[in-house]
């Protein structure tokens, strides 16, 4: 296997004029239903993002992942590209419908690709970085309730272990969930996200589930004596006060930090749910009785098994208040486009208020200190195991030149301040070993479809065409020199 501690890691470099630490991973990454499609083939069953992208409305022009980047077709071109990028790692999710269609029985040859996409890696030597589930639930499993039911995080422990069996030994990084508070509250508070269900604490309960899932998962492998690198990618918000000064508006930004972070950070690295969320959220019934019932005895002893890895995503902060506002950006403004209901349940009252800083095309704000404070306060206040920042990266409008090229300076200086800001948590003692760009192609953005570029690749989705951008081929130099040159 290609292993991240045996690997030859960068050395700093000399031609860098910030250098990372000796062996700092440099990776690029992906999430199988933003850029597979092939979405009938070999035996796949639909998503709830199949199902959900087919709703009128949910996602921007009626887009689907039937084709996506058809990367299911062109692995071995994208692993190819990823070589070209000097990445020494490559971020990736597998399909649970396609490893156990509708949640059942193991169809091999949907295990098959990722055996292909494996061996691809090793021989590139390209280290794969696995995450088991990034929002592509099978719709046969959202139909008997979905997160809101505690069965579906034995389902997914089940899955997860022929996944390992398939592909365990070749895979040093193992990592349950991407973003669960994406999956929880967008998908069933908020609604913005698949499933689309809009029902308040049901977020809270998939929550809990989600977590069980986790812990049971990484308990299982550990009393295996599996030796592959267990993790979670959380993302985070760096919540402020609008107004210092208002104690509106730090409890709004306590509140939001609670229901953001803290619901999945101290679960899993301290073993309990934060006092003051359990506080603020107590009145919330799940079918008549608190949502807190839904946590048995012994969950949060599997939640806070210990890790080895812990995957950060960020992308920006947020601007906190408890009072109304008209100019919104942050959470609200992401979501606003369809929005009914705020994903945060029980903050019908908060806002979030722009602080004018410069938005990317996704109209989130370009915050890149607030990732050092992250860092730092994630390295302080957690006994937190190493550190990777798992997702960073910029959507912006990219336009093909005549010659072909694409031209994006934007989302250069936007991973170059991030990195910049990582470097900076470092320097203050904050345990971070790696990163991995969002994404390495465009790929379709969820509720934005293809709208929204986020890769260092471009994809023209008329003929599939891949196109590396300018800061593809900046961040390759990057990768190689294991730091940044001169300010771009
Ligand atoms: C994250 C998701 C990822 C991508 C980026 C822009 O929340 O994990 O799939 O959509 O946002």
């Amino acid at each position: 296997m290609t292993d991240l501690s045996t690997r030859p890691g960068p050395e700093q470099s000399e031609d860098a004029d910030l250098a990372f630490p000796a062996g700092f991973l440099w990776g690029a990454a992906t999430a199988s239903f933003q850029i597979e499609g092939a979405v009938d083939e070999d035996g796949r069953s639909p998503s709830i993002w199949d199902t959900f992208s087919r709703v009128p409305g949910a996602v921007v022009d009626g887009d689907t992942g039937d084709v996506a980047c058809d990367h299911y077709h062109r692995m071995p071109q994208d692993v190819a590209l990823m070589t070209e990028l000097n990445l020494a790692s490559y971020r990736f999710s597998v399909a649970w419908g396609r490893v156990r269609p509708d949640g059942g029985a193991v169809d091999q040859r949907g295990l098959d690709f990722y055996r292909r996409l494996v061996d691809e890696l090793d021989d590139a030597g390209i280290a794969p970085w696995l995450t088991l589930y990034h929002w592509d639930l099978p719709q046969a499993l959202e139909d008997a309730g979905g997160w809101t039911n505690r069965d579906t995080a034995y389902r997914f422990a089940e899955y997860a272990a022929s996944v390992h069996e398939a592909i365990g030994d070749r895979v040093p990084v193992w990592t349950t969930f991407n973003e669960p508070w994406c999956s929880a509250f967008l998908g069933y508070t908020g609604g913005q996200h698949a499933p689309g269900r809009q029902e308040g604490v049901a977020g809270l309960v998939a929550a809990h589930h989600l977590l069980l899932g986790h812990g049971l998962v990484v308990d299982a492998l550990r009393s295996q004596g599996a030796d592959n690198e267990l993790g979670i990618t959380l993302n985070f918000t760096v919540a402020d006060p609008h107004d210092p000064a208002d104690e509106a508006d730090v409890d709004a930004a306590r509140r939001i930090d609670a229901l953001h972070n803290r619901v999945f950070l101290d679960p899993v690295l301290r073993g309990a749910y934060p006092v003051d969320l359990l506080a603020d959220t107590a009145h919330l019934p799940w079918h008549g009785s608190a949502w807190t019932d839904v946590v048995r005895d012994g969950d949060l002893e599997l939640i806070s098994t210990p890790l080895d890895a812990l995957g950060v995503n960020y992308y920006k902060g947020d601007s906190v208040s408890g009072r109304a506002h008209d100019a919104v950006t942050g959470a609200d403004a992401a979501h606003a486009e369809r929005a009914t209901s705020t994903p945060f349940v029980g903050c019908e009252d908060i806002t979030f208020p722009s602080r004018g800083l410069p938005v990317t095309d996704m109209g989130w704000e370009v915050q890149p200190e607030g990732l050092t404070r992250l860092l730092v306060r994630l390295a302080r206040e957690y006994d937190v195991p190493p550190m990777f920042v798992t997702e960073n990266g910029a959507a912006y409008v990219d336009v093909v030149g005549p010659d072909g090229s694409v031209h994006d300076p934007e989302r250069i200086a936007y991973v170059d301040a991030h990195l910049r800001a990582v470097h900076a948590a470092v320097e203050q003692g904050a345990d971070v070993r790696g990163y991995f760009c969002w994404s390495l192609l465009d790929n379709f953005e969820w509720a934005y479809g293809y709208a929204k570029r986020f890769g260092l690749v471009h994809v023209d989705y008329e003929t599939l065409e891949r196109r590396p951008k300018d800061s593809a081929r900046w961040y390759a130099g990057v990768a190689a020199r294991n730091g940044l040159g001169s300010v771009p």
